[in-house]
């Protein structure tokens, strides 16, 4: 079993690699040359504007490192993803989610007493606070599920209010809410379904994660859902795939809004509202929405790929590009195996997967994408899955947001223990008006 590792992103665990030379007016500047346990390398400019006054320019962070971290490692032109140098392959084919969320957050796996008090844990947290339940009386039932799921999550905050930070919380403190939060964020989800279908409310049992999120979500009080482990297995692989990702917008966002020193709620709550983006984590329900329009309105496939190629259509194939990898998502391989597995399974078959699988194979022999290294990502697939499973369209992102819980809560208190510690706050180039007098209104 893997010794206990020192789960912080501190610049102790970086190798120097001699210096970068930088020549700006007449001076020669020289900046550590540094280098992390994959090889991969950096020039550190913590001290640039203190020594020559310059800032850098990333617009979208492309080529800018925010942090050092030791939870996720991503190959992006080797289509490589590692949980704690763990690879996805091996995670998704033999742990449980609950598992992977342990390996995220403490950095190791779980012994089996450890998994035990773990599950323990999320069972005895998975009930809401009845009092949140007014807020869901209080919604319009087409109330989108993400925007449920911010504000709900937000509000712990106020149910539970004694974890306000890291370093306020002691570690026990700290595991109960991060248990609390992972349990609750089903039962959060499953009641904003049951809100939006008009059924009662289906409290969670005892189950296993999966099986008590599915309970939760089908089951009626005339007719408990018929649980059976080929969707339960189907349901832990997704969830393991989206569990971490390194530094993508949402888990960049609970980092800064994080290093204010908010409570761990607020911070994922802002995580949250990141993923719902149709750029990210809301890609997933957009991937169906094409193929759903493809299909109804029996555009051919080919003629859908022209218009995402026109430069004059802001249409872009949705599931597909990603800023890192550059090769094919290894989780997507992952999730189109697992659709056939399901939809097999389930006797069923989907003519969006059919379709899915047309753009796939035009988009990887066309020049378009070949030349842009654009393959599908995460969100090509999953969204078939789901559907099989039952989950509506509009609950595809809060799937994803159960998913990335663990990476965004192991990212936040790993933020928490960096050496270094600031609150991020970047800089700008300003290109505004230069100095000019007020003019009273007299006088415009
Ligand atoms: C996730 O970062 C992560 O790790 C995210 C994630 C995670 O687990 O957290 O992996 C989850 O968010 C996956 C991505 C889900 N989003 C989508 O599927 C939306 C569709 N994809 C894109 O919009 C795009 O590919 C991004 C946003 C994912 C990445 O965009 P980049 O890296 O900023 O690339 P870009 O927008 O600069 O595009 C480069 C070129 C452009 O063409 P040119 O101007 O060079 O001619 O590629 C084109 C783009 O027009 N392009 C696409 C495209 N993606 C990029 N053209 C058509 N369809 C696409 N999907």
């Amino acid at each position: 079993m893997a010794e206990r590792i020192e789960v912080s992103g501190s610049y102790r665990n970086l190798k120097q690699r001699g210096q970068a030379q930088i020549s700006l007016d007449g001076k020669d500047y020289a900046f550590p040359v540094v280098e992390g346990s994959e090889g991969e390398r950096a020039v550190d400019i913590t001290n640039l504007r203190k020594a020559c006054g310059y800032i850098t320019l990333d617009a979208g962070y492309q080529n800018t490192g925010s942090c050092i971290s030791g939870i996720t490692y991503i190959d992006g032109e080797a289509g490589i993803l590692r949980y704690r140098g763990i690879p996805i392959e091996q995670l998704a084919e033999q742990a449980s989610f609950v598992e992977t969320a342990y390996l995220l957050v403490h950095g190791v796996l779980p012994k089996k007493q450890e998994l035990r008090d773990f599950r323990n844990l999320l069972t005895a947290n998975s009930m809401i606070h009845e009092d949140m339940l007014t807020f869901f009386h209080g919604l319009p039932r087409d109330a989108h599920p993400m925007a449920i799921l911010s504000s709900m999550v937000n509000s712990l905050s106020i149910y539970y209010p004694e974890v306000v930070s890291e370093e306020d919380s002691d570690e026990a403190e700290l595991n109960i809410a991060m248990a609390r939060l992972i349990s609750k964020i089903r039962t959060i989800a499953a009641f904003s379904f049951k809100k939006s279908v008009g059924e009662p409310f289906v409290y969670p049992s005892n189950y296993t994660y999966c099986a008590n999120f599915l309970h939760m979500m089908f089951s009626t009080p005339v007719q408990k859902y018929k649980l059976n482990h080929v969707v339960i297995r189907a349901l832990n692989q997704l969830l393991i795939l989206h569990a971490d990702h390194e530094q993508n917008c949402s888990t960049s966002t609970v980092r800064l809004v994080g290093s204010s020193k908010v409570n761990l709620y607020a911070s994922i709550c802002a995580g949250i509202c990141a993923l719902w983006g149709p750029l990210h984590g809301g890609a997933n329900q957009s991937v169906i929405e094409s193929l759903e329009e493809i299909r109804s309105n029996n555009i051919p496939v080919k003629k859908f790929i022209e218009m995402v190629k026109d430069k004059n259509n802001p249409r872009r194939l949705m599931g597909f590009g990603h800023r890192v990898y550059r090769n094919y998502d290894p989780r997507a391989r992952i999730i189109k195996n697992t659709c056939g597995e399901v939809l097999g399974y389930l006797k069923r078959s989907d003519p969006l997967l059919d379709i899915a699988q047309e753009l796939e194979e035009i988009a990887l022999h066309d020049d378009y994408f070949i030349e842009r290294k654009l393959y599908p990502n995460v969100d090509f697939y999953s969204g078939i899955i789901y559907r099989a499973i039952g989950i509506p369209t509009n609950m595809f992102t809060v799937m994803f947001a159960i998913g990335r819980l663990p990476g965004w809560i192991a990212q936040w208190k790993e933020m928490h223990n960096s050496e270094p510690f600031n609150i991020g706050r970047p800089r700008q180039i300003y290109t505004g008006p230069t100095v000019q007098d007020y003019i009273p209104i007299s006088a415009r």
